[in-house]
């Protein structure tokens, strides 16, 4: 059965262009209700652990400096289907691909710095959750 939360992070290329305002208007449009929310700062070290997955991929390096240069914005977000429907709300990781009115054609300025993340499976919501929050920061 799918899961009824997921993860996001509103990345430091669209929190420094002031977009932080117009994209959670764009979530809770989409009927996501927002149950924990902060404004952060990942160090290189939280980075490197949540892009693990990535290490070996040429673009590692440039993740870990992008995702550290500014604060960020996590949430949780609960929905029906909330992993699949947000990844469609967000749209393709390349600005270019993304559908009409999605997050990252509206947002993103590359396929690097693309405005927004989302978990892409139940699995990873839960383990990105406990990441950056702990029970008591969830409402
Ligand atoms: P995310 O995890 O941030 O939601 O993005 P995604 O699933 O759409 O894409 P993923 O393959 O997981 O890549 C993670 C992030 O790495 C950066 N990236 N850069 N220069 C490149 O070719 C490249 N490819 C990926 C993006 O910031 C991407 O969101
Ligand atoms: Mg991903």
């Amino acid at each position: 059965m799918s899961g009824k939360r997921t993860f996001t992070m509103i990345k430091p290329d669209a929190v420094e262009k002031g977009y932080i305002g117009e994209i959670l208007a764009k979530i809770t449009e989409a009927g996501f209700r927002i149950s924990a929310m902060k404004m952060t700062q990942m160090t290189k070290r939280d980075a490197e652990k949540f892009y693990e997955i990535h290490k070996e991929r040429p673009f590692f390096g440039e993740l870990v400096e992008y995702m550290t240069r500014g604060p960020i914005v996590a949430a949780v977000l609960e929905k029906e289907n909330a992993v699949e429907d947000f990844r469609t709300l967000i749209g393709a990781t390349n600005p270019e691909e993304a559908a009409e009115g999605t997050i990252r054609k509206l947002y993103a300025t590359s396929i690097g710095e693309n405005a927004i993340h989302g978990s892409d499976s139940d699995e990873n919501a839960e383990k990105e959750i406990a990441f950056h929050f702990s029970g008591r920061e969830i409402f």
